[in-house]
């Protein structure tokens, strides 16, 4: 079975209750039952997880390199600014698929430079909670 590593940056932890009117009111535990749920019609197996603190995701991402995993991430705001995450991203040899809930592009300035995006596979952004699951339905057919 294959294994997807998904990855969340920092704030995701706090969805449900943050900011409701852009990114909804689903909590991540709801995202991973829906991911899960998927995965299991679809022979996939998945690692959900979340983080606050860029060296636990780099060390996630090192980690996939060195297992060569398949990865969704949400790197949330380190997507605009962090170089580090960008260049442990950059080390992964499996396909990596960025998500976003909203459409950084329809947003602040500041959010329309994404790091990750140069270095993905491919980026789904705007689809609400149902991004994951179009990037999992992505990777299957990677
Ligand atoms: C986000 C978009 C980012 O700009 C923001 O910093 C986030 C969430 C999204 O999923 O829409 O934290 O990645």
């Amino acid at each position: 079975m294959r294994n997807v590593l998904i990855l969340n940056g920092p704030n995701l932890d706090r969805l449900g209750t943050r900011e409701p009117e852009i990114y909804g009111s689903l909590t991540l535990a709801d995202i991973k039952d829906s991911c899960t749920a998927f995965a299991q019609e679809n022979a996939l197996s998945i690692d959900f997880r979340q983080t606050n603190d860029e060296s636990e995701l780099i060390r996630w991402l090192h980690e996939a390199a060195d297992q060569k995993l398949p990865i969704i991430m949400n790197p949330a705001a380190f997507t605009h600014y962090s170089v580090a995450v960008r260049d442990a991203a950059s080390m992964l040899t499996a396909p990596l698929i960025e998500v976003h809930l909203s459409n950084p592009l329809a947003r602040e300035e500041f959010r329309h430079t994404s790091l990750v995006s140069g270095i993905a596979h491919g980026t789904i952004s705007g689809f609400g909670p149902n991004s994951y699951i179009l990037a999992l339905q992505a990777m299957l057919n990677l």
